[in-house]
C-alpha cells in the first residue's frame, strides 16, 4: 500500500508559536507543508502574504506548497515563488491565462500546481497536464479551514487519479480531510491530503498524525 503523504495546513497552527508546531509535526514525519494564501476578494477571507511565507522558508525544510487563493494569480506569481514556494498553486477558476501561468512558474524552477473548487468540471483540466505538476482537488469550497468534507467530490479524485495515468502529476486533496474521512479519500488513489483542523485541533498531535497515516 502507498505511504500516505500529509501536508499540514498551517491555517490551523497556532501563529503565535508557529515555529513549534512546524516542529510538532516534522517530528512526526512530516516534510510537506501547506500554505493557505486568501485575498479577501477570491475568497471571503484574508490571511498572510509572502513576506510570512518567506520567514516561514527560514524556520523549516519542508516543501512548501503555496495555495494561492486570490484574484489575478499572475500579478502575484513572482513574489510567492521568491518567498520559497517549492510548489505554486493559483485556482483554475482565477487564472486568466492558465498555460502562461502554470509556464511562468515552471520557468522560474518550482512545481506548477492547479486548484479546482468542488463545482468545476475536472475535465477543463485535462488539457493542462503536461503544464502542472500538482492538480490539488478541493473537497470543501475555499476560504476557511473546519469545513465538512463535500462527499461528490470523491467523484473527481477517482477521475483525475485515472486521467492522469503515466503523467508525472501528483493530486493533493483540501479540505474536511480529517479521522472519519481520510479513509476514502486515499482509496480513490490520489496522493497528498492537506488536513488543518483534522491535525492541529487534536489535543495530541502526534498521536493524530499516527492515526491519519495508518492504512490499517
Ligand atoms: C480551505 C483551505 C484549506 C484548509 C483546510 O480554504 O484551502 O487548506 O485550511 O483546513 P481543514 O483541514 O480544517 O478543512
Ligand atoms: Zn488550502
Amino acid at each position: 500500500m502507498k505511504k500516505r503523504i500529509i501536508s499540514p495546513s498551517l491555517l490551523s497552527a497556532n501563529f503565535t508559536r508557529l515555529k513549534e508546531d512546524i516542529s510538532i509535526v516534522e517530528d512526526c514525519g512530516v516534510n510537506r507543508l501547506h500554505l493557505d494564501v486568501m485575498d479577501g476578494h477570491f475568497v471571503p477571507n484574508l490571511t498572510f502574504g509572502p513576506f510570512i511565507i518567506n520567514h516561514i522558508n527560514e524556520i523549516t525544510n519542508s516543501h512548501l506548497e503555496t495555495h494561492l487563493m486570490i484574484t489575478d494569480p499572475h500579478k502575484y506569481l513572482k513574489d510567492y515563488i521568491d518567498a520559497g514556494s517549492n510548489t505554486l498553486i493559483f485556482h483554475y477558476e482565477a487564472s486568466t491565462d492558465i498555460k502562461r501561468d502554470l509556464s511562468f512558474i515552471r520557468d522560474n524552477n518550482v512545481l506548477a500546481g492547479i486548484a479546482i473548487n468542488p463545482d468545476t468540471d475536472p475535465s477543463n483540466l485535462l488539457k493542462y497536464f503536461d503544464y502542472l505538476d500538482y492538480i490539488l482537488i478541493m473537497s470543501v469550497f475555499p476560504g476557511f479551514g473546519g469545513q465538512s468534507f463535500i462527499e461528490d467530490t470523491l467523484e473527481t479524485m477517482i477521475y483525475l487519479n485515472n486521467k492522469r495515468n503515466k503523467k508525472d502529476i501528483l493530486i493533493g486533496v483540501d479540505g474536511g480531510v480529517n479521522l472519519k474521512t481520510i479513509d476514502k479519500v486515499y482509496n480513490t488513489g490520489i496522493d497528498v491530503t492537506i488536513v488543518g483542523s483534522g491535525l492541529y485541533g487534536a489535543d495530541n498531535i502526534q498521536e493524530r498524525y499516527k492515526q491519519l497515516t495508518s492504512n490499517e
